[in-house]
């Protein structure tokens, strides 16, 4: 694991940005795993930015996304399918057929999650993205959930429901579960690059740092990848 400490967000989305600009310019069909929250909203901004500037296209990049709450549709404006159209996928040329999210809405989870880990097969990811949850959950993978774990539903953990429950009208608008990528798919990523910044992350930075490697802090499992990459702005390196 590499640790990159920088100023603020807007450095740590630079420099995460220009990780992934450097690999479609190397390789411009790559496939590139995606994360939501407000963590990645600047890299991607980066990443438009470059498009519009010409020096990257999305036109045969394909991307799979980490996680989907269950109990909302796409075009909930609180789903992270519009999170990506809004940030990424409507602003750059990337083919609609080559972009893939968990479903919100799926006839069968179970089945379901067995299809996503055949898609998540098929497209060896180049670059995974990653945010950190205050309880060192990545993706919606909670503590406790087993690092062989592959894509599944899980039950939000109340601390990961009070958290995002800014981006809804009320705490009782989030849904209580959600669709993710295991650690194990995580794992696979030939490059992984997880940011985190703000005061608040710094608990989950510190064990994820320093603590044990366990299932009880998710991110820890990142330690034992050959190829991580962590940047930290300075709130969030307040404990390493
Ligand atoms: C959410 C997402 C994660 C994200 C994390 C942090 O619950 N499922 O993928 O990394 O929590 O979110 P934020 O970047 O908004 O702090």
């Amino acid at each position: 694991m590499k640790i990159k400490i920088v100023d603020d967000y807007e450095e740590m989305s630079r420099q995460g940005a220009q990780i992934v600009i450097d690999q479609l310019i190397k390789k411009p069909s790559s496939v590139l795993g995606l994360a939501t929250g407000s963590t990645p909203v600047g890299l991607y901004k980066n990443l438009v930015e470059a498009y519009a500037r010409g020096e990257i296209t999305f036109s045969s990049v394909r991307t799979v996304n980490l996680d989907e709450y269950i109990g909302i549709r796409n075009d909930n404006p609180n789903s992270y399918h519009a999170f990506m159209q809004k940030y990424l996928f409507g602003k750059v040329d990337i083919k609609s057929e080559n972009v893939n999210i968990p479903s919100g809405t799926p006839a069968n989870a179970e089945i379901f999650c067995k299809l996503y880990n055949l898609t998540l097969n098929n497209l060896p990811r180049d670059i995974q993205i990653l945010g950190l949850g205050s309880n060192g959950h990545i993706g919606f993978n909670e503590p406790g959930t087993p690092f062989k774990e592959r894509t599944h539903v899980v039950r939000l953990a109340q601390s990961t429901i009070n958290d995002n429950a800014r981006f809804f009208s009320s705490p009782e608008e989030v849904p209580q579960s959600a669709i993710t990528m295991g650690i194990s798919d995580i794992m696979q990523a030939k490059k992984i690059i997880l940011m985190a910044s703000g005061e608040n992350k710094a608990r989950a930075v510190k064990d994820m740092v320093k603590g044990y490697v366990t299932e009880y802090c998710p991110a820890t499992s990142l330690r034992n990848h050959p190829d991580c990459i962590v940047i930290l702005d300075r709130a969030a390196a307040k404990y390493i």
